[in-house]
């Protein structure tokens, strides 16, 4: 039995298309925030979703948690549609199975209400509405995230960014959901204090078999935490692979450039390091031949035109790892 066999998808995103209407001056735009993107998650596992600003993770995990209604594709969630009609019932679901860590702890949280009631609320919408349980559990959920029950009674302006994401990710567990979609939840921390909240993360995943999708800007965030990792660029994926692998052996030019720009502890590599440049405009020409995503090695797919893919195929024999 192989890898892929052994683990069970639980979101399959196929050829998922959310393109905008938006206005720039008199003139109608429209924006390919996200254009045929397709990847799996399997249960339990934490997938890494790493591009620049703008290239459509935020909206990709807003349309899987149906607050846009894709322009076309397919989300399944253990199984289920989440692409139709949304009713009541698929609306309660998806607030029962998906939530949310967002990336600044101060603006999604609600600066009147007091910790305990920002995190019980979920239980609350939920149907649970004895106060005494809903202590109980909020209580239990601040002592996992690394605050004590002294907290709950606070507000959130009394607390540091780090704690304040540690109440968000509260909010997030404490109704026991099969997936979280942490949208660039350590990029408004410092350093020092980001490392505390995704080993945090680290942690709920392991003790609850948590699904975690990941999303950040950069590489070097998402590196020691994912075991897979989708890379995207204006709206596509370019790229996906296990951690290891996209680490090691690098296909498409963007996530090469991404690569480039982690930081080597080495001041020494560092300096000698070249610095690569990425022009879309330049590195492709997809006027005769449409690109697709391939599987090019076992679980690595790229996206590429078919004269590309045989390149990619070509330098990885050079690399001995293709045949
Ligand atoms: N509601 C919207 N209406 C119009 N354009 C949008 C909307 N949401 C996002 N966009 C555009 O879609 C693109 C992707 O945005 P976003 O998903 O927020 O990217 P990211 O999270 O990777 O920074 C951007 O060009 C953004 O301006
Ligand atoms: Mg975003």
């Amino acid at each position: 039995m192989n890898r892929q066999e052994e683990r069970e998808v639980l979101l399959n995103v196929e050829h998922l298309c959310m393109h905008f209407h938006a206005k720039a001056g008199r003139r109608k735009t429209l924006v390919k925030a996200v254009d045929d993107v397709s990847f799996q998650v399997y249960r339990s596992e934490t997938f890494g979703l790493v591009g620049e600003s703008g290239c459509g993770k935020t909206t990709t995990g807003r349309t899987i948690l149906r607050l846009y209604t894709p322009t076309s594709g397919n989300i399944e969630f253990d199984g289920r549609s989440l692409t139709g009609k949304m009713t009541k019932e698929l609306q309660s679901y998806l607030t029962e199975h998906i939530t949310c860590i967002f990336q600044d702890p101060i603006d999604s949280l609600n600066p009147r209400m007091t910790v305990r009631e920002i995190i019980g609320e979920g239980l609350f919408v939920r149907g649970i509405h004895d106060r005494a349980e809903i202590d109980r559990r909020v209580f239990e959920v601040l002592e996992k995230v690394g605050l004590t029950k002294e907290h709950a009674n606070r507000y959130p302006h009394e607390f540091s960014g780090g704690q304040r994401q540690r109440i968000g990710i509260a909010r997030a567990i404490i109704v026991n959901p099969s997936m979280v979609i942490a949208d660039e939840p350590v990029s408004a921390l410092d350093v020092s204090v980001q490392a505390q909240v995704i080993n945090l993360l680290n942690d709920l995943k392991r003790e609850y078999g948590l699904t975690i999708i990941f999303v950040a800007h950069n590489l070097s965030v998402v590196k020691y935490f994912s075991d897979r990792i989708g890379v995207m660029y204006r709206g596509k994926l370019l790229e996906v692979a296990r951690s290891d692998d996209l680490y090691e052996h690098p296909i498409h030019p963007y996530t090469k450039l991404l690569l480039s720009a982690i930081p080597m502890p080495n001041p020494l590599i560092e300096k000698e390091r070249e610095s690569l440049v990425y022009d879309v405009k330049t590195a492709h020409d997809y006027s005769t031949e449409q690109p697709h995503m391939v599987e090019i090695l076992p679980e690595h797919f790229v996206y590429g035109s078919e004269s590309e893919i045989l390149r990619y195929r070509r330098e990885l024999k050079g690399d001995a790892l293709c045949c």
